[in-house]
């Protein structure tokens, strides 16, 4: 997903691929006091993806199908925060979406981490992986997973994280897309409305998810899912509630996609998610579960989830 073509400083052109994520485990521990709310979350990478090019250009530029410009789109403030007042060559950023927003599929974080790690290689400056994870922090929440490029348990605000080594897990599932955005400050205020803010809801059980994970047990990490944000969600949205129940109905493991409004129904095969499609109520997408990123071969440092004490 990594390309890189170089004849001479000048030509240099990168792309990048930024893929969306889901949260198979997200569950709040409390409201923090800069309004925040801790997190236990697990997420995954899914092989839907934005891409993002990058190429010599007179000044540092930004054409994203966001619409959004340089200073005001998370790609561009990434970018932004990397070049922080150093005498940079400029460059032309082009992003273009796959992955819709107010999603809760995370792709405005992904395109940031990528264009961390693109602006990084297009420049040569060889940052050091802790200090990236702290522009990345700075960034957003979920851009700290983006960066890293595999299967996470993130905890604090989601900037704390480890890894998941589960190369043997095989997941598929169908994407629901209602078509009514969600914005994250709205779904937690929702979720801090029906007293979930702490969540003790919910059979999900971390520690057992991130075992079955690392065994390749995708039947046993199923019987883990947890999102606090589903009741919270569901209950404002007839349109999420519906994908929920259709896809339950369907004999899929229906999750809302981090704060929604996406709605994924999970499968341990593909069969079963490319059947349930024909039918269903909104517009859909079948995807697979990726453990690793193509390309993130990056050394992180990061320590190891299994290490967890259960
Ligand atoms: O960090 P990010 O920009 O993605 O957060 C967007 C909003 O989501 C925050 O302003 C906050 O209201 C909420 N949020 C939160 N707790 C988190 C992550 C996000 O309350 N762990």
């Amino acid at each position: 997903m990594f390309k890189a073509s170089s004849r001479g400083r000048c030509q240099l052109m990168i792309q990048r691929a930024a893929p969306a994520k889901i949260n198979l485990y997200l569950r709040t521990r409390g409201e923090r006091p800069d309004g925040f709310h801790d997190l236990d979350t697990v997420m995954v990478g899914l092989d839907l993806a934005d891409h993002l090019e990058v190429e010599s250009a007179p000044e540092l530029t930004l054409v994203s199908d966001t619409g959004l410009g340089l200073s005001d789109d998370l790609t561009g403030r990434a970018a932004l925060a990397l070049q922080a007042g150093r005498n940079l060559p400029g460059a032309r950023i082009r992003v273009r979406k796959r992955i819709p927003a107010g999603g809760g599929l995370g792709g405005g974080s992904s395109n940031a981490a990528a264009a961390l790690l693109a602006m990084d290689a297009f420049w040569g400056l060889n940052t050091p992986f802790p200090v990236l994870l702290d522009l990345a922090a700075q960034l957003g929440s979920d851009v700290p997973f983006f960066l890293a490029g595999q299967s996470c348990l993130a905890q604090g605000r989601g900037e704390r994280l480890r890894l998941i080594q589960a190369p043997d897990l095989k997941l598929c599932g169908l994407l629901l897309f209602p078509g009514e955005p969600i914005a994250t400050p709205t779904a937690y205020g929702w979720l801090d409305e029906d007293g979930l803010a702490e969540d003790a809801t919910g059979t999900g059980e971390l520690s057992t998810l991130i075992q079955a994970m690392a065994r390749g047990d995708a039947q046993g990490a199923l019987r883990q899912v947890h999102n606090s944000f589903t009741e919270p969600v569901r209950r404002r949205s007839p349109a999420v509630a519906k994908c929920l129940d259709y896809l339950e109905g369907a004999g899929l493991c229906p999750l809302l996609c981090g704060s929604g409004s996406t709605v994924i129904g999970l499968s341990a095969g593909s069969d079963l998610p490319q059947q349930v499609a024909k039918n269903a109520p909104y517009p859909n997408q079948s995807v697979k579960v990726m453990g690793r990123f193509p390309g993130s071969d990056r050394v992180t440092g990061l320590p190891n989830a299994l290490s967890l004490r259960a």
